[in-house]
């Protein structure tokens, strides 16, 4: 950890909540933490799930579940797939069919999230879903090979909102994967699936309002990394214009800094976005994430972090950029196969998010 991220008054802070934070023995929690309920300046917390409603599969969308706390995608598909008018969700690379209620189920404290294929009926004409056509599909017994995935989003505002404007963003998870004969866990039977837990703009203006990933990867890698995608105006106005005039889409990951090969997703790990007034802290385990990529590096920036005066578009007012976090978890950014047996668990344990409270005063605590 740089001493220059955090305050003296943050460092204090932090240490208070590592004390507030025992890793009991017999932790309540399964992941062997409980989950922080601390307020600690400048964060108020209002939001977190421990997951201790029980929802069998099929059930997590539902009202007495998790249907008023958290937006499912998909849910109206899922809701009813056979009504023709209900477009399935696709996800990122048009071969996922966002699916809550094939792929989430919650028992023993423990949301899991189970993208994999399965049978899935053929949409429209042409075997086209929404925005385009699943290239796999063609010539493949697609009816066993649609993979489903999840993208959840939780309310933390309440009443159905969960877009805000800065804010620290925590998930407690670890991966489950398939086993070798031998009982090793087995990275490659998970091919074809990722986390690109996000904060994504509530305006879907990308990359004018920028994005934060995190945890991201691809699970068959074992590893996951934190992206910084530059809030950008393409045009050749605005602040640093050089670096955005010439972006296209499909080629916007030259606008983004990465922070690459943090941890494994094997093992429990809390990751923490913590989105502030002019900077972005990535945290591993209440610890400033470090990238193990070429040099190992501090996983925290300043550049043009969204809500951030100035925005690269003047006609865009900081205090209006607002954004959701999204666990999405989708099909790997590629065409490669998916092999109709690949899986794996992801296992969440806990999520807590924390409103940005910095205190105007001059009573504020020094
Ligand atoms: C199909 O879904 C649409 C949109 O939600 C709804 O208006 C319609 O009533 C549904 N049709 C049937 C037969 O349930
Ligand atoms: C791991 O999984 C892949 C894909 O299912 C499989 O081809 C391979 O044989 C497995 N490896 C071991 C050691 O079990
Ligand atoms: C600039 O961004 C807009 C909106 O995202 C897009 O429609 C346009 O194609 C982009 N221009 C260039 C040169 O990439
Ligand atoms: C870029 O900024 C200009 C004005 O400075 C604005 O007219 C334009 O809409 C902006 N483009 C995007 C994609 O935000």
């Amino acid at each position: 950890m740089k001493l220059d991220v955090y305050s003296s008054r943050d460092m204090i802070l932090w240490g208070l909540v590592a004390l507030a934070w025992p890793s009991r023995v017999a932790a309540a929690d399964p992941s062997g933490m409980d989950m922080p309920t601390a307020d600690f300046y400048p964060w108020k917390r209002i939001f977190s799930d421990n997951f201790l409603v029980n929802a069998p599969r099929g059930t997590f969308a539902d009202k007495d579940k998790y249907g008023t706390t958290w937006h499912s995608r998909g849910w109206d598909w899922d809701a009813d797939p056979r009504n023709a008018s209900v477009a399935p969700t696709v996800d990122s690379m048009h071969r996922g069919i966002y699916s809550s209620a094939r792929t989430l189920e919650v028992s023993n404290g423990l949301l899991d999230i189970w993208p994999h294929k399965a049978q899935g009926p053929q949409f429209g004409a042409n075997g086209k879903l929404e925005g385009g056509e699943w290239k796999e599909v063609v010539g493949k017994p697609w009816q066993a090979e649609r993979p489903y995935v999840a993208a959840i989003t939780p309310y933390v505002l309440g009443n159905g909102k969960s877009a805000m404007r800065f804010g620290r963003y925590t998930v407690r998870f670890k991966v489950e994967y398939p086993k070798t004969a031998s009982g090793q866990n087995n990275y490659t039977a998970a091919k074809g699936y990722k986390t690109a837990w996000l904060l994504w703009p509530r305006s879907e203006a990308w990359p004018r309002d920028g994005e934060i990933d995190y945890p991201e990867g691809d699970l068959s890698t074992n590893y996951f990394s934190a992206f910084h995608h530059w809030t950008c105006n393409n045009s050749t106005s605005g602040p640093n214009p050089e670096e955005c005039k010439t972006f296209k889409e499909g080629t916007g990951v030259q606008y983004q800094e990465g922070f690459e090969r943090i941890a494994s997703y094997s093992d429990w790990h809390t990751a923490t976005i913590e989105w502030k007034n002019g900077r972005i802290n990535f945290l591993l385990d209440g610890q400033l994430a470090r990238s193990h990529y070429a040099h190992p590096r501090d996983a925290t920036t300043t550049k043009r972090v969204p809500g951030t005066v100035p925005h690269p578009d003047p006609n865009v007012k900081a205090e209006e950029l607002l954004m959701r976090w999204i666990l999405q978890t989708e099909t790997e950014l590629n065409d490669e196969y998916i092999p109709a047996t690949s899986e794996a668990h992801i296992k969440v344990d806990w999520v807590v998010v924390w409103k940005y409270e910095p205190c105007p005063g001059p009573e504020c605590p020094k």
